[in-house]
This record gives C-alpha cells, structure tokens and sequence, in this order.
C-alpha cells in the first residue's frame, strides 16, 4: 500500500468497531501553517488505519460560513456572548468519508465545502477568526469529543497543548518559510486558484506571526512533542521519522 496515495475501498473515519482497540493511541502533529502537516497526517492514518482530523478545516469552515453571510471581524467581534452563541448554533459542522480519496472532509451545515475552504479571501481571514475564545471553544469541544474513538491523527496548532494534551504522541512540525510558501504555491495552482507566489508568502507569514501571538491558545511546541523540520525531508522520510519513533514506543503498526 503506498500511503500517498488512497486506496478508494478503505475508509479512515467513522469505523466505530476500531473504537474499543487499546492498542491504538492519539498522534498530535502540530506545527507552522503549510509545513506538510496534514500530508503527513494522511499518511499516518493510512499506514496504521486510525482517524485523520484535520482541526485547521474546522476552523476555515466556520470562516467560510462568515465570508458568506457577509459577517465582518468588526461585527464578530461587536457581538454579545449570548449572540456569538446564537450564532455558534448556527454552524455545524462535521466530517463524513469522500469514498473516492477514503479521506473525511468537512461539512458546514450538511454541505460538503472543502473545495472553498482553501481559497485565500477564507485563509486571510481564517487566523483572527481562529483567535477568538467563543469560536475556538466550540472547536476544542468538537475536536475532544472524537477522543473515544482512540486511533485519531490530528493536526493544528494546540492539538498537543490543548485539544489532548494527553496524546502518546507529539510532533511538532516546522520548516522553511520559503519552501512552505513554495508548496503551499504548487498545492493551490493544481487546485486552479489564481494566487501569486507573492500573495501565498505574505499570507504565511501573516499567520505565523497571528497563531503565534494570540492570547488563546497560540502555536507552541508542546514540551513533550517531538520537532520535525522538514525542509530537506520528502514525505516518505517524514513518515519513516514518525513510524520509527511509533516503533520506538512499541506501537503495533499493521
Ligand atoms: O492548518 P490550516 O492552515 O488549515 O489552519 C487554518 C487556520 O486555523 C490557521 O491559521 C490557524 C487556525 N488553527 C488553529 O488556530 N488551531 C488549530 N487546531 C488548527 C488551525
């Protein structure tokens, strides 16, 4: 099986009978925006059957819902706590199996809105949206609660620090910032968006600097995460540099 490239006849979420297995544990991958996190999250779940979250869809979802109804920072940030609950309420959001990559993606408000999800008038925004204390308290509730099913890879920003501080594994994740953008520049234009390389570096840095300096819950290495920079490193090797510390561990890999 190559883990890079989905078996269309395996589906990664929403197998409940893997629920009970004591054998499997939670991976937090945290790190910098467009560091290869959920590439290798993806491998990972693949390589050992667990539940891929991607934490940072959540968020771009919610962005997403607030780009569309024409709901400002200013005016998100003017409402009351019982009206940010009330609009709260209005989101939801959940994951279900795209049967053709076995992968979840994000659904808000029963729609499937992964393919806008990435475009940059949502990632511009996504970071100060991210930041406020309502919005990340739903999140954190909704990220915890897949905690039963044991088996998860999850990837973010305070997925090891907050959402399960008591994960058996921590990777923190970094690189270069110019190979970020790169990446993150390739990724968009063979999805179609109209971005320049320009755009792509300035909005990675404009998120570092954000996700780093918020007051609620801001990007930082768990203690007990262990840091992956993988500027020089390509897929395969990161996920050996995960598989070999799971061994280390004595996980069972399958
Ligand atoms: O991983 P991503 O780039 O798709 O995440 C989008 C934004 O969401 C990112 O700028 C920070 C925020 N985020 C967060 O605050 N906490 C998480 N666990 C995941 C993402």
């Amino acid at each position: 099986m190559n883990p890079f490239h989905p078996d269309p006849n395996t589906f990664y979420l929403m197998n409940d009978e893997r629920s009970a297995d004591p054998g499997k544990i939670i991976i937090a991958i945290d790190g910098y925006s467009s560091c290869g996190k959920s590439t290798l999250a993806k491998a990972l779940a693949r390589t050992l059957h667990y539940h891929f979250i991607d934490s940072g869809s959540m968020y771009r979802a919610v962005t997403h819902y607030l780009v569309e109804h024409g709901i400002s920072l200013d005016q998100l940030h003017s409402l009351s706590p019982v009206e940010m609950e009330a609009l709260l309420d209005n989101i939801h959001i959940t994951f279900r199996v795209n049967p053709s990559t076995g992968f979840s993606e994000v659904h808000l408000n029963g729609k499937n809105v992964e393919s806008f999800i990435r475009e940059l008038k949502v990632s511009d925004l996504v970071s100060p949206v991210s930041a406020i204390a309502a919005i990340r308290k739903r999140m954190v509730k909704l990220q915890q609660s897949y905690d039963d099913h044991k088996g998860i890879v999850m990837d973010g920003r305070d997925i090891g620090t907050k959402v399960f501080p008591h994960a058996e594994l921590k990777i923190f994740m970094t690189a270069n910032n110019a190979i970020r953008a790169k990446r993150r520049f390739d990724e968009l234009c063979a999805k179609g968006y109209m971005v320049t390389m320009d755009e792509v570096y300035r909005n990675i840095e404009e998120r570092d600097y954000a996700d780093t300096h918020r007051s609620e819950s801001p990007l930082r290495k768990a203690d007990d995460a262990i840091v992956l920079d993988n500027s020089d490193m390509n897929e395969q090797q990161q996920l050996d540099f995960a598989l070999n510390e799971l061994k280390r561990m004595g996980v069972e890999i399958s």
